[in-house]
């Protein structure tokens, strides 16, 4: 008997054991005399079924999960058998968690050898690549723009607007920085795509060069993925081996390449200029804009940077799916959004949904609720730098100017659930603390404001004269916002302000921390 077996490889699924579980399951089919082709894919980003087991059947793939090592002798025999077993989950593709979703930029992670240039090409792979080659610069731009696609890393800048400008710049030489340094809370969209279907971010990133005339790129991954770091450098050696990267690419007259760059573990280094410091060796401080990067980034020369999802977002649109693309979504926000269901939920994971659908669709109805069976309280949108949401608000639309008028960022998608037990006045001190920890220190605002707004919270934690120092963290907050070089400054006071607005009675009952009297 022979069987086709995919098990993922993903950071995620091998932290809980998916290692383990391919090692039985190879030993298992041994034993019984069964030739077992096993594939090592991305995850498909149902958390809480990893370690999941997929098998291929007539009738397409029938997952398993959560899988312990225990577990394997017994689904063996029922695959064997075509028999029942309590962890079978069906046709995977049937999984209602999954069906709902609209997967243009997940469509293969979990499905394809992320190792295999064949297996990504046989999932159409690189016919985005192969129209971008017989198009004009300008065609390829107008593609991206027509998509409607904006920076999937957090400001939602309209991406074919940013190549377009790079692509008018003078200069000899353009860079192409794709920014995985993915810092933000709860997100790990850019490291299951970097794991699971890392060719397609690099054809994203092959595409821009093309667009905009740029020879090298560079990808910034942190230091915390390291088997992202494997993975994306496994593909170049295979795209490169394939003729998809180096000179003449793809048998045509453009020379692209790409190297890794990984990071050293400051989330200031995923700002856009901190990362072009750190990619040119310096310590990761934020410059001064303008110039832009567009203009003067990386050496100094005109720079593409865009986050990974962005880039990934481009296979897609070049292969003919720009109206496609701009066919989904709501308002100004087109395509869809890979979103990140974290914290405290019973079903975590990624969900890829057209921009549109609301955040107590996905916190309720999608996750499931808390994981804690206690009623969520407040979710937390967009990184440590986005808005606290109350249930009252639960009814906001995924979409960049919806969660803009609530005084709120989508950001990279991330959605950290809080149950009732969460104490919002320490949260809002922790924003202040992590601010304080991850300042590059350029400016006063936020070098200093962080820290003296830890020290007001504590005082207002303790009790101290809480109306007074709420109003200072007002006053505070104000001065950060409006007087910050960049978002890292100039956002905290989101969460801080939040949490402040919509949960007040956290505010003015003394807390247990230790404060010196004023
Ligand atoms: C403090 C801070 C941290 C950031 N971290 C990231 C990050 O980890 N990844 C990312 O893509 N963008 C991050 N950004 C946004 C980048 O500066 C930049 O807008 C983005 O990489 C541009 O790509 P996009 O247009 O494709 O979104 C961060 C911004 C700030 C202010
Ligand atoms: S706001 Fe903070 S992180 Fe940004 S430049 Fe100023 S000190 Fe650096």
């Amino acid at each position: 008997m022979k069987l086709k077996i995919f098990i993922p490889r993903d950071a995620a699924a091998v932290a809980v054991g998916a290692d383990e579980v391919a090692l039985e399951l190879e030993l298992g089919a041994r034993k019984r005399g069964v030739s077992l082709e096993l594939v090592r894919t991305g995850s498909r980003g149902l958390y809480w079924l990893e370690p999941m087991l997929e098998v291929s059947t007539g009738a397409g793939r029938i997952a398993f999960g959560p899988l312990t090592p225990g577990d394997v002798a017994s689904v063996l025999d029922a695959i064997v058998a075509d028999g029942p077993h309590p962890l079978r989950l069906g046709l995977t593709e049937q999984i209602p968690w999954l069906k709902r979703q609209t997967r243009l930029t997940f469509a293969r992670c979990g499905v394809i050898d992320p190792r295999s240039v064949e297996d990504y090409r046989a999932h159409g792979g690189y016919e985005g690549l192969q129209r971008a080659l017989a198009l004009s610069s300008e065609a390829i731009i107008d593609d991206v723009i027509k998509s409607g696609l904006r920076g999937r890393g957090g400001a939602g800048f309209p991406t074919g607007i940013k190549w377009r400008t790079v692509s008018q710049a003078d200069a000899a030489q353009k860079y192409i920085c794709c920014n995985a340094d993915e810092g933000d809370s709860g997100t790990f969209a850019d490291r299951m795509i970097m794991e699971g279907d890392p060719y397609m971010v690099i054809e994203g990133m092959t595409i821009a060069g093309i667009a905009v005339g740029a020879t090298r790129g560079y990808i910034y991954i942190r230091s915390e993925y390291p088997h992202a770091v494997e993975a994306i450098n496994a593909a170049i050696a295979g795209a490169r081996r394939a003729g998809y990267l180096g000179p003449g690419i793809g048998r045509s007259r453009h020379d692209f390449d790409i190297e890794v760059r990984v990071g050293a573990g400051a989330y200031i280094c995923g700002e856009e200029t901190a990362m072009l410091e750190s990619l040119e060796g310096k310590r990761g401080v934020v410059r001064a804009k303008p110039p832009l990067p567009a203009h003067k980034g990386l050496f100094g020369l005109p720079t593409v940077i865009n986050n990974v999802l962005t880039f990934a977002a481009i296979p897609f649109i070049l292969a003919g799916g720009a109206q496609a693309y701009a066919d989904c979504g709501m308002g100004r926000s087109r395509g869809t959004k890979p979103i990140q269901l974290g914290g405290n939920i019973k079903h975590g994971g990624l969900f890829e949904v057209a921009f549109g659908i609301t955040l107590g669709e996905l916190v309720d109805d999608i996750g499931g609720g808390t994981a804690s069976g206690r009623p969520v309280r407040a979710v937390q949108v967009g990184g440590p730098l986005g808005a606290y949401f109350p249930r009252e608000l639960f009814d906001t639309p995924f979409d960049y100017e919806a969660f803009a008028a609530r005084s709120g960022l989508v950001g990279h998608g991330g959605i950290v659930v809080f149950d009732d037990t969460v104490d919002m006045a320490s949260q809002a001190r922790f924003a202040f603390e992590f601010c304080a920890t991850e300042s590059c220190g350029k400016c006063t605002p936020c070098r200093i404001g962080a820290t003296r707004g830890v020290e007001t919270m504590d005082k207002v934690i303790a009790g101290i004269r809480p109306e007074a120092n709420l109003k200072l963290i007002e006053d505070l907050c104000e001065v950060m916002t409006d007087g910050s070089l960049c978002a890292m400054g100039g956002l905290t006071p989101m969460p801080v302000m939040s949490a402040i607005t919509h949960f007040p009675e956290d505010f003015t009952r003394a807390g247990s921390l230790p404060v010196a009297a004023e």
